[in-house]
């Protein structure tokens, strides 16, 4: 129920525009993400480089109401990339398809991620949105990749149709991030069950990690902080005699930050996705949803 109450409040307007203009709300978010600048963004991504642990960073910001505040978003990021190049920092971007204008066509989308892809070398990731978005985003993904081969596409396991969307992108040797999926998505096109959620979240670790063993250009990245998954992804890939270098573990920043510097000692590839921006309130309210114990941090600050 609390899950619920607080992905309903992550779709919330009022809310949204109301609860970030207070500092104690502020101040709550800090555990998950440095800062709402760029600059705070990248001091974050440089820190984790110098314990080992790369970087992704995205722009908080969803659903746009013009094709302009698409190309200031584009125009954000192309600043990121230009700094990160100056500063020859290990890290990626993401950008979410509705941040880059996919509500007002794909074709809109597709020209502003394929100029995001052509400013940098590295993999530009596209996020997975609600369902409604999936096939959309799956268009916007192949329409840009047939242009470019740094763009990297996140799937979730949540999802019945994420297995067969996965067969038919597997001989394109996609890079895909696969999450379990954040948004509250009704049960006609969900697994209702964290456990049919995990057995997904298994089976298409397996199908990622045996294409990168039978030789797969795209890079896998098993995004987790799930002790379980982390667990069965390592176990498929020591069974397959996949070397750690050739997938990547992927965790949010704040999330078991120990963990990632461990993993990442031992030889394992780890990533961590660093949001920054003044937009913040529906993702977090997401993060809240997904461990509602987060809330007894919230309620810290609150108090303190
Ligand atoms: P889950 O929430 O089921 O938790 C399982 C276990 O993990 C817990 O029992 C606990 O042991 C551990 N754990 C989880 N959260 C913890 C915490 N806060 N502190 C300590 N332990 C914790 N979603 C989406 O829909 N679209 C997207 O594009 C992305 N992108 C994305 C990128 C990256 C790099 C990550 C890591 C995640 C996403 N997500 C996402 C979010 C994703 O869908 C999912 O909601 C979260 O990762 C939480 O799910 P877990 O897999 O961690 O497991």
């Amino acid at each position: 129920m609390l899950r619920n109450a607080l992905l309903w409040a992550s779709t919330n307007p009022t809310l949204a525009e109301r609860l970030p203009r207070y500092g104690f709300v502020k101040r709550a978010t800090r555990r998950f993400m440095p800062g709402e600048e760029l600059i705070d963004a990248l001091a974050a991504a440089d820190r984790l480089g110098t314990t080992g642990v790369n970087s992704t960073i995205t722009l908080l910001g969803e659903h746009l109401t013009s094709l302009e505040e698409a190309d200031r978003v584009v125009a954000q990021y192309r600043d990121a990339l230009r700094t990160i190049e100056e500063r020859d920092l290990p890290t990626e971007i993401s950008v979410k398809p509705t941040q880059i204008g996919i509500d007002f066509g794909v074709a809109e989308a597709a020209e502003r991620l394929a100029a995001l892809c052509s400013a940098t070398e590295s993999l530009v990731w596209v996020d997975m949105e609600g369902s409604a978005y999936v096939d959309r985003t799956l268009e916007l993904f192949l329409v840009v990749k047939e242009g470019a081969a740094n763009v990297g596409l996140c799937l979730q396991s949540y999802l019945k149709r994420t297995e067969a969307d996965l067969d038919a992108l597997l001989p394109l040797d996609p890079a895909i991030r696969l999450v379990k999926g954040a948004y509250n998505e009704p049960p006609s096109v969900a697994f209702a069950k964290k456990a049919e959620v995990d057995r997904g979240f298994a089976v298409l670790t397996q199908k990622l990690l045996r294409a990168r063993h039978n030789g797969g250009l795209g890079r896998p990245v098993i995004a987790t902080h799930d002790p379980r998954m982390l667990g069965e992804a390592n176990r498929i890939a020591y069974e397959l005699g996949l070397p750690k270098e050739r997938y990547e573990i992927a965790m949010l920043f704040g999330i078991r930050p120990s963990e990632q510097k461990r993993l990442a000692a031992t030889g394992h590839q780890v990533r961590v996705l660093i949001s920054y921006g003044e937009s913040w309130f529906p993702w977090y309210m997401r993060r809240l949803a997904e461990r509602p114990a987060n809330l007894w941090f919230v309620a810290k600050q609150l108090v303190g």
